[in-house]
């Protein structure tokens, strides 16, 4: 998928806090093998290398555009690689850890056992996946995907959130062998000046696919989209709601 780096970090500061949230729930040794799933520009992977001393950081992405913009904060420790999270994960790793990117990786139930299966013995697992697939801002881009006008120009193609119910997680550590399984989910509020600024978050992230697809109907399928989005979400400033996943558990030794 196209992604845009500049795009997407317009919305950098809304993200540092959930980045935060999962990093406290790492218990930080020396010497690690650590590996990003889906590293993106590499800011938040640098933070997190910077947090680990003397730990081999991998950063992985599939994309060019955003793994370019990583290699900036490649340094003695710290690399960034082309990689799919799709396919099986090389070696054995004291943390696995990803932010903001899972959700985009079909079928969670055969992807996380193959994953936590990567953890080396006493390592640990860290993610944050949003799970916010059911507030109007998303929903409303499937239904307009849906609609005559543009389900030629898409092919037919909808994206629906892999993302499971928090319990299913817990479970799928449990029966992993983890233990100190802890697995939450929190609302990040957003103020944003109004619902075309909501627009703007989910033109780099949720949209990605849709703009990939759509050619000479993208401007159609925004505008559709802004007008539809100001009558569900009025007035300035509006209340954009961000829910997400976060979980982090050990293995046991
Ligand atoms: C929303 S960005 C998050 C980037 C970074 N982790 C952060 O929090 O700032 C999602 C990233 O996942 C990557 N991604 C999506 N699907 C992927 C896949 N199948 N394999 C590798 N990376 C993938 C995208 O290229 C993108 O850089």
């Amino acid at each position: 998928m196209p992604w845009n780096p500049d795009q997407y970090q317009l919305f950098q500061a809304a993200r540092s806090a959930p980045f935060e949230d999962v990093l406290a729930l790492i218990s930080v040794r020396e010497n690690m093998r650590v590996v990003d799933l889906g590293c993106g520009t590499g800011e938040l992977t640098a933070k997190l290398a910077d947090k680990l001393p003397n730990s081999r950081v991998l950063g992985l992405d599939n994309s060019a555009q955003m793994l370019e913009r990583a290699q900036q904060y490649a340094c003695p420790g710290l690399d960034f690689e082309m990689a799919d999270i799709g396919d099986s994960l090389a070696g054995e790793w004291d943390l696995i850890f990803s932010h903001a990117a899972l959700h985009w990786i079909a079928d969670h139930r055969s992807l996380f056992p193959q994953l936590l299966a990567k953890v080396a013995p006493g390592g640990q697992i860290a993610v944050q996946m949003p799970s916010n697939f059911n507030h109007i801002a998303q929903s409303l881009v499937v239904d307009i995907a849906l609609e005559d006008s543009f389900r030629t120009a898409l092919n037919g193609f909808v994206r629906y959130s892999p993302v499971l119910p928090i319990d299913d997680y817990a479970e799928m550590l449990f029966t992993a062998g983890f233990s100190n399984i802890n697995v939450f989910e929190k609302i990040y509020p957003q103020v944003l000046e109004n619902s075309d600024a909501v627009v703007e978050f989910t033109k780099g992230t949720v949209l990605v696919p849709y703009l990939e697809r759509l050619g000479d109907q993208t401007d159609s399928f925004m505008e559709t989209y802004r007008q539809r989005l100001r009558q569900h979400m009025p007035g300035s400033p509006v209340f954009y709601r961000f829910r997400r996943i976060i979980f982090a558990a050990s293995r046991t030794q």
